[in-house]
């Protein structure tokens, strides 16, 4: 037996298909907003996260997975997706070949060595986007209403969106300016932490959470008072759209992130499950200045945001917020004897490749140990095969739900499962061309002279014959 690694988890069975669900949700969205999905390698050069997520950032100082490739290369697990996407539109010249802004979408896993908790992982999965090349506060309300539609799209009610600026040069000069006055009363008795930030990135102190530095923090200078009058401006634009919107926000001064590329509109989404649980933000992001030119490509501005899958899933579980995502199969097959067992192996090949979702006991079980199985794999029909039924090319198909269960001809099999799904209401995309005895389809068989081993009415299905329907 080997032990997760610390502060990573399986994601198995049922939990993957509620991150897929989530993930394709987020995907089907950031399309409708004209995002392009963009792939980038999980490994990176180290130097493209401290110049980017910064040297002042915990990130950067504490927490990232960084090793000596056999090249002597200094090479990082990504910690977050932002610069690597940004890397990613530099590095392919979008910013010279196509319109502004460039959009990306991105979903994966990623790596900070934090101390793991409660939402709070070593390895973590992140769906976000990046809005880059923007000029306008419109589209940081984009980008921000993305978001908060996502969220309402999953069966969000209630989420709580912190916002805050963190202005211009102009405006950040002066209130570190302010801060540092503050704080040079009082840095001897806080933190370690807040020691080291005071000389690295002064507003990051706000950011601490320990008890006895948050009442010396809540005393502090408020950014709003250093805000310049365009980022003033800026901010109450920003605020007036949320508010056309109906989207509610909070102004939250102290909201400042942990990652040293943001400058203006900074943002988080944060949400109270039902029993009281609280991950941390769910989702988070803001506007950063200079990212794009620090990482080589020209003075443009971007926005985007990062979801975190772990926490969405948690507190939607919390809730009851997945739909049904009943893994059941189609059929379970319980062929009786030797030659059923054998006339099963090709009779589940072909119905699995007509997109039947099909599961066989090849063991030699009891009937009641068999239906059992069935009933564990939530499967819709039994279909029984005997040894007579065999001989006589039928086999008995029972509807596990309502129990009922007809013997039919195998020749029929195919028509009565696609009636059977219709009526279901079943979202079965099968061809209507093909047949259960053979891999082919009108469409694609062009041997007239093939015999099919099974009679088949001319109107409906052959695998063999191009027939006139
Ligand atoms: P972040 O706030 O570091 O921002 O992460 C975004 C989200 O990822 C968080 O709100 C949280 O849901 C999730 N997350 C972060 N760390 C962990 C962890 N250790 N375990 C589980 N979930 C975690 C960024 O990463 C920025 N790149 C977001 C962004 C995109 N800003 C602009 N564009």
């Amino acid at each position: 037996m080997f032990n997760i690694v610390k502060g990573t988890h399986d994601v198995i069975k049922e939990e993957a298909k509620k991150y897929s669900y989530i993930e394709e949700a987020l995907a089907n969205f950031a399309t409708i907003y004209g995002y392009k999905e963009f792939r980038t390698p999980i490994i990176e050069n180290s130097e493209l996260f401290t110049r980017s997520v910064g040297n002042s950032s915990d990130i950067v100082r504490k927490e990232m997975y960084t090793f000596e490739d056999k090249g002597g290369r200094s090479i990082t697990l990504r910690p977050e997706m932002t610069a690597g996407t940004i890397r990613s539109m530099v590095n392919e010249k979008l910013f010279a070949i196509q319109d502004y802004p460039v959009k990306a979408f991105y979903c994966g896993p990623n790596f900070r060595y934090e101390r793991p908790q409660q939402g709070r992982y070593r390895q973590f999965n992140q769906f976000g986007v990046e809005c880059a090349g923007v000029t306008t506060v419109e589209r940081d309300v984009e980008v921000i209403a993305l978001a908060y539609s996502m969220l309402q799209f999953l069966g969000f009610e209630d989420v709580k969106l912190s916002i805050n600026t963190l202005g211009d040069e102009e405006t950040r000069t002066n209130y570190k300016n302010a801060l540092k006055e503050y704080f040079s009363k009082h840095v001897d008795n806080m933190c370690s932490d807040c020691k080291e930030r005071f000389n690295l990135n002064i507003m990051r102190i706000l950011d601490c959470k320990v008890e006895s530095d948050r009442k010396i923090i809540d005393k502090a200078p408020k950014i709003s008072s250093y805000l310049s009058t365009n980022a003033k401006e800026k901010f109450d634009k920003t605020l007036n759209y949320l508010k056309d919107l109906d989207i509610p926000y909070v102004i939250d001064e102290e909201l400042v992130r942990g990652l040293d590329y943001y400058t203006g509109i900074v943002f988080e989404f944060h949400y109270t499950s039902k029993n009281g649980n609280n991950y941390g933000a769910i989702c988070a992001g803001g506007h950063y200045g200079h990212l794009i030119s620090e990482i080589g490509g020209p003075d443009l501005e971007g926005v985007g945001f990062a979801f975190g899958i772990e926490r969405l899933a948690k507190v939607m579980e919390d809730d009851g917020l997945f739909p049904d995502l009943d893994d059941g199969i189609d059929l379970f097959i319980m062929p009786i004897g030797e030659k059923a067992r054998n006339f099963s192996v090709s009779l589940a090949y072909n119905l699995r490749n007509l997109f039947f979702s099909t599961e066989i006991c090849y063991e030699d079980k009891s009937f009641s140990q068999m239906f059992k199985k069935a009933e564990r794999r939530n499967a819709k029909l039994a279909l029984i095969i005997g040894e007579n039924e065999l001989e006589k090319k039928e086999v008995t198909l029972k509807d596990l739900n309502t129990k009922e269960q007809e013997t039919i001809k195998i020749d029929d099999l195919l028509k009565v499962l696609y009636k059977y799904f219709e009526q279901d209401e079943h979202n079965h995309e099968h061809s209507e061309h093909e047949c259960c005895c053979g891999h082919h389809s009108h469409q694609d068989c062009d041997n007239d002279d093939h015999e099919c081993h099974h009679e088949h009415d001319e109107s409906d299905h052959c695998c063999c014959h191009k027939h006139e329907k």
